[in-house]
């Protein structure tokens, strides 16, 4: 596995690994979730590079970006044993030269959910993963569709700014109790650990009941309180268009639940398909 922490060395590595190359970009603290990315890009027959960088740009004043948890022996030994090719682990002065003057605004999917509760969140997303796209130079990168607006907001991105790179959103691994794994979990004293897989019990639960024609505010307003019972505070829950993340109130496939919900010091996030 080859490790490069500059530039040059990344342009060393790059050229080793030949035209197609599939991307995995993390914020490193790596579990199953970001391995299974790996493992879809490693089944698409490429090699694989991964980048680590915990990115400030996508966090608030107020969140946790010194926080953040920072495994990086543990997460090149779980790169190494995935079969990874690269690992990428700039600092932040090569991300962010100090006299920069471009970042990516977005509207559209960044608008509602996350984009409004987290100002300046997908400005910061899109634009590091620009870069790190110009960096390495991958013909495709993976994405969780546990962060699925996230998605949609990459793919849009990928597309108005005709950036030669193909998304792939890979399906939410999840622990046996239903709770999508999250770097963040570990964050999670017992009691919460034992109310977070409400959320996902709550989401199946209402996409159930909106594919079999149930009054979607009604049923909407059902797992708000349901999940407020159970001691999770819902930052929003609601049932979306897959594509433009436009909040619908009947079922037009392909549809989606998008929630979160604060539980103790974190928020958790999570979605379900609909339909
Ligand atoms: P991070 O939270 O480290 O996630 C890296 C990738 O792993 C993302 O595509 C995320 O959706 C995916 N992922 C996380 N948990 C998952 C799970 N339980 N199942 C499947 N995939 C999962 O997302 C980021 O970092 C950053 O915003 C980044 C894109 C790296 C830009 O800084």
């Amino acid at each position: 596995m080859l490790i490069a922490r500059t530039i040059n060395d990344l342009n060393t590595a790059r050229a080793t690994l030949g035209a197609a190359l599939g991307f995995v970009p993390t914020m490193g603290a790596l579990h199953e979730g970001h391995l299974a990315l790996i493992e879809a890009a490693k089944a698409n027959g490429a090699k694989v590079a991964t980048s680590i960088f915990v990115n400030p740009t996508q966090f608030g004043p107020n969140e946790d970006f010194s926080r953040y948890p920072r495994t990086e022996d543990a997460d090149l030994e779980k790169l190494a044993a995935a079969g990874c090719h690269l690992v990428w682990l700039p600092n932040v002065a090569t991300m962010y030269p100090p006299n920069a003057a471009t970042t990516i605004t977005l509207t559209g999917p960044a608008t509602n959910w996350e984009g409004a509760i987290r100002p300046g969140h997908f400005a910061g997303v899109a634009t590091v993963v620009a870069k790190l796209f110009g960096q390495v130079r991958p013909s495709h990168a993976y994405f969780g569709e546990k962060d699925f607006q996230q998605v949609q907001v990459i793919t849009r991105m990928v597309s108005d700014l005709l950036l030669p790179v193909e998304i792939i959103a890979i399906p939410t691994i999840r622990e046996p109790d239903g709770l999508a794994l999250s770097s963040r979990n570990r964050f999670l004293s017992p009691e919460d650990r034992a109310r977070a897989p409400m959320l996902y019990a709550t989401l199946r639960t209402a996409a159930t009941a909106i594919s079999a024609r149930e009054d979607v505010t009604k049923t909407i307003d059902s797992a708000c309180n349901n999940l407020t019972a159970a001691g999770l505070a819902p930052d929003y829950f609601n049932l979306v268009d897959a594509r433009s993340l436009e909040p619908i109130t009947s079922l037009t496939a392909p549809a989606r639940i998008l929630a979160a919900a604060k539980l103790g010091p974190i928020r958790l996030l999570d979605n379900i398909a609909v339909g």
